[in-house]
């Protein structure tokens, strides 16, 4: 009986921890801009290898400029090449002009063709990693790639696949799993996730093979279909929750005392050019998309966004060290609902994720 209170009181607190950080989140949304710069110790990369995904842009594009600036050898793995190839060149010019410039020459930036929406572009990216470039070891994988909402009609990919779902998070589990045999002992794997995963809900897929959206009764009654920016929250839930159940992967044999780890943060509210892609539709349709799309003033700077996920994938910190798996928000560990979800739930989630890619974890 004594026992069975101490454990309530132990989900209690989880749950009192979980609310906390939901509102801490809310708070740093808002008002980001107004809290105090970020920093990033400086560690060199020389020698590092990195991917990061949806890297002509915004966040992506930063944090592979970050990347190379510290001496990694960076692919910005782009659904456009030619898109990919421009910001290749623009941070070769950054890295030219900067002062402790390290040799850019080498094709140390460079840009391959990745569409995560489609398995078949994924299984092919991890073909051409183990046949061109030799499986090299990865040590920094960033899944970045993302989409708020899809243009009107393309809701379902030509693969049957939701296609928020497909772009923002099954593509990047196919592809996890596909590049794990080239990732480095001590490696990072490091998801772009947002505070929408609050939000988010995992178990509607249990019901949705391929992830394909269902309106709910209520989306019914408002003639409307769901959501885009749920459809969202539930692909930023599922990178955290792969960053979680991956780390306990990894801490099993055979990849215990490889060191690598999985992480997801939160970038904040940032100026990317992902709201000016989010369809115009009116309050009552998405009414989050709305109000983001109508206070862009509140975002804070990309550099600034970036800070977490840089930090994630650089440092040697022993907190970030021994947290594989965690959630993080301002380099801060906070409680995702990932956490508190019943093992088995999450088993067959991860079931669902093998079943839409054709996948299977060894
Ligand atoms: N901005 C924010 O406030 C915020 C907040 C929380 C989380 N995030 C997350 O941050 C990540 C980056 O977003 P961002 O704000 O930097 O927006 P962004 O500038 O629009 O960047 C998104 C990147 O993903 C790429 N992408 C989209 N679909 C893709 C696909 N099917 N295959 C490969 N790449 C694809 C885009 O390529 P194209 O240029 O070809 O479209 C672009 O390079 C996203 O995962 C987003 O959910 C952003």
């Amino acid at each position: 009986m004594f026992k069975m209170l101490r454990e309530l009181h132990g989900v209690a607190r989880l749950y009192e921890r979980l609310f906390l950080d939901i509102i801490v989140s809310i708070f740093y949304t808002l008002f980001g801009g107004l809290l105090p710069n970020l920093h990033v110790p400086y560690r060199p990369l020389d020698g590092k290898v990195a991917i990061v995904t949806g890297a002509n842009s915004g966040i992506g594009y930063q944090l592979s400029l970050d990347l190379a600036r510290r001496g990694a050898t960076v692919y910005l793995a782009c659904r456009n090449v030619s898109k990919g190839e421009e910001a290749v060149q623009a941070i070769n010019q950054d890295l030219d002009r900067s002062p402790n410039h390290v040799d850019s020459k080498a094709g140390r930036v460079q840009a391959l063709q990745l569409d995560t929406c489609s398995m078949s572009s994924v299984k092919a990216f991890a073909a051409r990693w183990t046949d061109e470039q030799k499986g090299k070891p990865i040590d920094i994988l960033i899944h970045n790639a993302g989409i708020s909402s899809t243009p009107k009609g393309q809701d379902v990919t030509e693969e049957g696949l939701g296609t928020i779902y497909a772009t923002n998070f099954l593509g990047s589990f196919l592809l996890t799993n596909l590049l794990e045999p080239s990732i480095a002992a001590g490696a990072r794997v490091v998801f772009t996730a947002a505070a929408g995963q609050y939000a988010g809900n995992l178990t509607s897929l249990l019901s949705s093979p391929g992830g394909v959206p269902k309106p709910s009764l209520f989306d019914k009654l408002l003639g409307r279909k769901t959501p885009d920016s749920q459809l969202y929250a539930d692909t930023k839930l599922m990178q955290t929750a792969f960053a979680s159940t991956l780390q306990q992967r990894w801490n099993r044999q055979p990849f215990a005392g490889k060191a690598m780890s999985a992480h997801a943060f939160m970038p904040g509210y940032v100026y990317t050019p992902i709201f000016s892609k989010t369809a115009n539709l009116p309050i009552y349709v998405d009414p989050v998309w709305w109000a983001l799309k109508a206070f862009m003033a509140l975002s804070i700077p990309v550099e600034q966004g970036v800070a977490t996920g840089l930090w994630l994938a650089t440092t040697n910190e022993l907190e970030v060290r021994r947290h594989g798996g965690s959630y993080w928000d301002r380099m801060t560990r906070r409680m995702s609902p990932a956490h508190l979800m019943d093992p088995g739930v999450l088993q067959r989630v991860w079931q669902c994720w093998e079943r839409d890619c054709g996948a299977r974890w060894e």
